[in-house]
């Protein structure tokens, strides 16, 4: 059971003037374990927008780090929407947050900012925001801030913190399943959406053998293909197609009847931003707050291999079964890794840096590198593309 206690702190005096103090940045090193010259005695955490495997993991390595080296840590469950809201939403973790089960749990036990949260902020001026977030942390008492977050939210706050000119001491760590954000190889929750996804196009193969089926598995990603490619590769998929290479609709149909003719079945991996063959558009719609969704790409997919080639076709769309569920082991290293780095980089003076993972060490990435960046996309030149077109598996047009 949770022993979580939850205390709302009112903003009584908002000072009129905030004195901005940057600090130091320090590279990254081993050494950094243990220390404290800073002397940071208390950090906040959020874990900004959609939740991904890993999120919890990575939350227990910062209360532990921060422990060892006697700092409190705050969640801020609305992010930083809660902490300016009047009065903010802030508690202190407890030693439940530190438990080994928080390594598997899926989901975000701090919860996701979602859009309606942002209705005060959305209404600030970036100036406004700065000034009432560096408010809050000065009422709290609050040193600084560790956010986990996806390109959306990081290149917000990248903004956001430009403006406060150094008055917020930030440490970020990326997660996505989509693993689009520039500047890392991989983000937390990429891994384990892959390893789920893949079982999922894995399982589909046995039941379309059954039934002489074509079946098409829709795998979330947004304007990225990572997540498609690699689960389509893991699982075995026969044609996987991705939004930075257009399908080609002659090749896509000779290609399905071809590997048909041979296995009396197929399996097709698809994103959800794929344009699609009938239409040339993506697959989409707006919600009544103005969000645009994805999806349906799959069921598009399925009708149009169905329809030309006389073939029985169904669909399958993963959706948030990517976002939910226990993290594997990969991103539990790796949440652990960045949240303890991230820990070890505040206390170290470190400020307005995301922790990246770039395969053999962790960086700390000034965040210009994300501020108004685009997101990270597929290339012809990505190894596993190539790998997966020299198999013969279709990836759409690279032209
Ligand atoms: O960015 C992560 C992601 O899961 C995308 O892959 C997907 O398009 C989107 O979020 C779904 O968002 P929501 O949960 O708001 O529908």
């Amino acid at each position: 059971m949770l022993t979580t206690t939850i205390f709302t702190l009112l903003l009584l005096n908002v000072p009129q003037a905030i004195s901005f103090s940057a600090l130091p940045v320090v590279p990254v090193s081993p050494s950094g374990a243990g220390q404290n010259p800073n002397t940071v005695s208390k950090i906040g955490i959020l874990t900004s927008g959609g939740d991904c495997p890993s999120l919890n993991a990575c939350i227990r390595a910062i209360l532990k780090t921060a422990d060892s080296k006697d700092v409190q840590v705050f969640g801020l469950p609305l992010g930083f929407p809660g902490l300016i809201q009047d009065p903010p939403e802030v508690f202190q973790l407890d030693d439940t947050y530190a438990s080994t089960t928080m390594l598997t749990k899926g989901g975000s036990r701090l919860g996701g900012s979602v859009g309606s949260d942002y209705k005060l902020i959305d209404s600030l001026s970036l100036e406004e925001k700065a000034f009432r977030i560096s408010s809050a942390l000065e009422t709290l008492e609050i040193d600084g801030i560790i956010a986990t977050g996806g390109d959306t939210s990081m290149n917000l706050i990248a903004q956001m913190l430009q403006c406060a000119g150094g008055g917020i001491p930030f440490i970020g760590i990326p997660k996505s399943i989509d693993n689009d954000i520039p500047s890392t190889i991989y983000s937390l929750g990429f891994q384990s959406a892959v390893a789920g996804a893949a079982n999922s196009i894995a399982a589909v193969r046995d039941t379309a053998e059954s039934h002489r089926r074509v079946i098409v598995v829709e795998c979330m990603g947004r304007e990225a293909g990572f997540l498609t490619l690699h689960a389509g590769i893991a699982g075995g998929a026969d044609a996987i197609l991705l939004p930075e290479f257009p399908v080609n609709n002659e090749e896509l149909l000779n290609h399905i009847q071809a590997i048909y003719k041979k296995n009396k079945c197929a399996v097709v991996a698809v994103s959800e931003a794929i344009s699609l063959p009938t239409s040339g558009e993506m697959s989409k719609y707006t919600t009544a707050d103005g969000k645009t969704r994805l999806g349906g790409s799959a069921e598009a997919i399925a009708r149009f291999i169905s329809e030309s080639l006389q073939l029985d076709a169904r669909h399958v769309v993963l959706g948030h079964t990517q976002r939910g569920g226990s993290p594997n082991a990969f991103d539990q290293v790796m949440a652990t890794t960045l949240g303890a780095h991230a820990v070890n980089a505040i206390c170290g003076g470190q400020t307005e840096v995301m922790m990246s993972w770039n395969g053999t060490h962790v960086e700390a990435i000034p965040l210009d590198k994300v501020r108004n960046v685009a997101s990270k996309s597929l290339s012809p030149d990505y190894p596993e593309l190539i790998a997966a077109q020299s198999m013969g598996i279709y990836c759409g047009s690279s032209l």
